[in-house]
């Protein structure tokens, strides 16, 4: 495709380094999921994938940048369910999430668990809601700002239990961990790909996981819909993309390498000891993606509407 100056060649892609940007902190669960796919792509690609962490405004920051850049094949993206919730939450979007970018493929669906500091004053979840509604003025919840899965999941919960909270954000739920380790945050929403070793070590206490059924992972962590929430469910989608315009030949390499890693044993493994596991192969393609981004768009704009969650 012929761009201003330069000819975008696809046939030899790729022939340098390429960059995934990840719109959260380093050393969270997004940033856990990239890191895996991007080294497994990177080995069929025989290029190096690098992945730059581009926080802030709940993943819109780094979806903004991607939205921007080249369409040569040598910036990706990977985000989650928060692509299709920032329209909703954004009134003033600097980008379109559905048509700014090209779809590669769906990548895995992580489950959540909620999660408060080790010395909470709550044995389960019954005494968990007892003890935040007799504290709501005084209990944190932490996140990684408005478009984040923590975020959507507080927003659910908070809704479910008629009670709104104090929010703590951060650019991510990594950071977000440490503070709770450390005790300078009450709970969170979080994903299994980032609390799962803090769980099984007794770092943090787990109340529920956010799943229809347990987890084989964490067999005896309750559902939150048996613990007290019913129908209470948020499985954190991730997909990867490109900017809009990047030649086709190019997606088809792109796709190609995210379906090798989807198979490949040490990716599977680690997904595994996280709670969650590669999106099945004809879930995996470009099309699929572009209609599930669309769909997920539609599905959460009434409910943000709804619990009145938005940013000017
Ligand atoms: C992260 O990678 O930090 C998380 O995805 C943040 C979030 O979405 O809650």
């Amino acid at each position: 495709a012929m761009l201003g100056a330069t000819t975008v060649h696809a046939e030899d892609y790729p022939t340098k380094t390429i960059t995934m940007v990840v719109p959260f902190a380093a050393g969270g669960p997004t940033d856990t999921v990239a890191r895996l796919v991007a080294q497994s792509m990177g080995t069929k690609l025989k290029q190096q994938i690098i992945v730059e962490n581009v926080g802030g405004a709940g993943g819109t920051i780094g979806a903004a940048r991607v939205a921007k850049s080249a369409p040569d094949g040598y910036t990706i993206f990977l985000h989650h369910i928060g692509q299709s919730t920032a329209p909703a939450l954004y009134r003033k979007l600097s980008y379109n999430a559905l048509t700014d970018f090209e779809p590669v493929g769906l990548v895995t669906d992580v489950p959540m668990t909620l999660v408060a500091r080790k010395d909470f004053p709550a044995k389960d979840f019954k005494e968990l809601l007892a003890y935040v509604k007799a504290n709501k003025a005084k209990v944190t919840y932490a996140n990684a700002g408005l478009g984040s899965a923590s975020h959507l999941c507080g927003m659910l919960f908070m809704t479910a239990i008629g009670t709104d909270l104090t929010t703590v954000p951060y650019k991510g739920t990594g950071p977000a961990m440490n503070d709770l380790l450390g005790g300078q945050v009450d709970f969170m929403c979080d994903q299994t790909t980032n609390t799962t070793s803090q769980i099984k070590s007794g770092k943090i206490k787990v109340y529920g996981v956010t799943t229809k059924t347990r987890l084989p992972s964490m067999p005896d962590v309750p559902t939150l819909n048996e613990a007290g929430l019913p129908g209470f469910e948020v499985a954190v989608w991730h997909g990867l993309y490109a900017p809009k315009g990047t030649p086709k030949p190019i997606i088809d390499a792109l796709s190609g390498a995210l379906l090798t890693a989807l198979k490949d044993p040490t990716v599977k493994q680690r997904f595994a000891d996280l709670g969650t596991e590669p999106v099945p192969e004809a879930r995996a393609k470009p099309e699929v993606l572009r209609a599930f981004l669309k769909s997920e768009i539609d599905r959460w704009a009434p409910i943000i509407q709804k619990a009145g969650a938005y940013a000017d």
